[in-house]
């Protein structure tokens, strides 16, 4: 069904549009455009029907008040290019400049509202002060205005525009949201094995939940990246100045033996390369690759190492639905970006269904320069596919469908 059927056509009509444009910046340099375009499907839709386009959005996490390091001014800019149509930018979210910028469209127009996230309301807690904001929102579009969900990366969130707007206009499911459920879903129904699972990213502790839910489901699980380390050290070893989560040795412990007699294979690398600092563009790196358990005391683990990324590829490349979220290694440096390399050129093998998930991750393939077309499924969200693959229920999604 298009947009135009489930809102009862779109001729002139004002649509509050969320969308996940939450982009990397480098100053006012969009560094990875992935979630900007993959948020024009919609917006052309509705636009080339005729609908006048109030786009919502937030970008980083600003604490309720405005603040110019997270304006999303030149996203307005990107969005134009991509659409080839201008796109009005209002200087606040609800306030004057959006009022007016709203009123001023013409039919097929398209205005990005600045950051949502510059209003305390859009984050609270509080369900009142959330029902406020909304509110707000809402008379933007009037009462014979609509809202389509198509920020897939913030429908695990429980915030104004995503979820508590929903209850006050109607509104419908935008193409993003509609094909990352489904492709995500055939993740947690029947997926066809062997079903690999890849992890990485810093923090163990954001993982804990899908971790949990896929010693029941997947075949084998991969693990690099910064939370390695905490695993590692769950099996005694020393990781030196590495990341690492004390914390959470317990639960990674509970989590090996669990795999041990669950039959689940859970991967981890034997070699990894260090330096003895973090990269951070004033020193030239000097990788060094040691076994996985011997990382020296003035040393931190930076990526998985040659010999791992050998294991992990082929690992990856006869699965036969392969989910990878987080880089293996500080990718964004060259000396430490050959084990996510590996990994994603692995996933391009794979014969059946491959999707990458996560911000970083997504980044990742692109900065590496490989093509999207190559994937199954690149998703824009990070911690929405891995709470999707939980199994959990998504605020922004219920809402939708209920
Ligand atoms: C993301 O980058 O994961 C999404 O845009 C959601 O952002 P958040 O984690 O700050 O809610
Ligand atoms: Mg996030």
């Amino acid at each position: 069904m298009t947009l135009s059927d489930q809102l009862g056509g779109l001729r002139g009509k004002r649509v509050l549009v969320r969308s996940d444009l939450n982009v990397p910046l480098d100053g006012n340099t969009i560094t990875d455009d992935g979630r900007v375009r993959a948020s024009v499907p919609t917006i052309k839709e509705l636009a080339d029907g005729g609908a006048r386009v109030v786009v919502v959005a937030h970008l980083g996490r600003p604490k309720g008040e405005p603040d110019e390091r997270y304006s999303l001014r030149p996203v307005a800019a990107r969005l134009g290019e991509l659409l080839g149509r201008d796109v009005a930018f209002a200087e606040d979210t609800v306030g004057p400049s959006a009022r007016k910028t709203v009123d001023a469209l013409q039919d097929g127009g398209v205005a990005l509202l600045e950051n949502v996230r510059f209003n305390p309301g859009e984050t609270s807690k509080d369900d009142a002060e959330r029902a406020a904001f909304a509110d707000e929102l809402a008379e933007l579009v009037g009462p014979s205005g609509a809202f389509v969900s198509d920020g897939f990366g913030v429908v695990h969130r429980k915030q104004a525009s995503v979820y508590d707007v929903a209850l006050r206009l109607p509104h419908a499911m935008g193409q993003l949201v509609a094909t990352e459920i489904r492709v995500l879903r055939r993740l947690t129904l029947d997926p066809e094995r062997p079903y690999v699972v890849v992890l990485g990213g810093s923090k163990v502790s954001d993982k804990l939940g899908v971790i949990d839910n896929l010693l029941g489901k997947a075949d084998r699980l991969l693990i690099g990246g910064g939370m390695v380390f905490t695993f590692l050290a769950a099996q005694g070893h020393e990781v030196g100045k590495s990341l690492l989560e004390d914390d959470q040795l317990d639960t990674v412990r509970g989590y090996l033996s669990r795999a041990e007699e669950s039959g689940v294979e859970i991967l981890l690398p034997t070699d990894i390369v260090v330096d003895t600092e973090f990269p951070t563009g004033d020193r030239e790196p000097q990788p060094r690759v040691v076994p996985a358990a011997e990382i020296p005391a003035d040393s931190l683990g930076l990526d998985i190492g040659p010999e791992s990324s050998r294991s992990f590829a082929a690992a990856v490349s006869d699965g036969r639905t392969v989910f990878w979220n987080g880089p293996m290694g500080v990718f964004e440096s060259a000396a430490f970006a050959d084990g996510t390399r590996a990994v994603a050129q692995a996933l391009t093998e794979v014969d059946g269904l491959s999707v990458v998930g996560g911000g970083d991750s997504a980044a990742a393939v692109r900065q590496l320069g490989f093509d999207e077309g190559a994937f199954g499924h690149i998703s824009t969200g990070g911690g929405a596919s891995l709470e999707l693959l939980e199994g959990k229920e998504l605020p922004g999604i219920a809402v939708l469908e209920r």
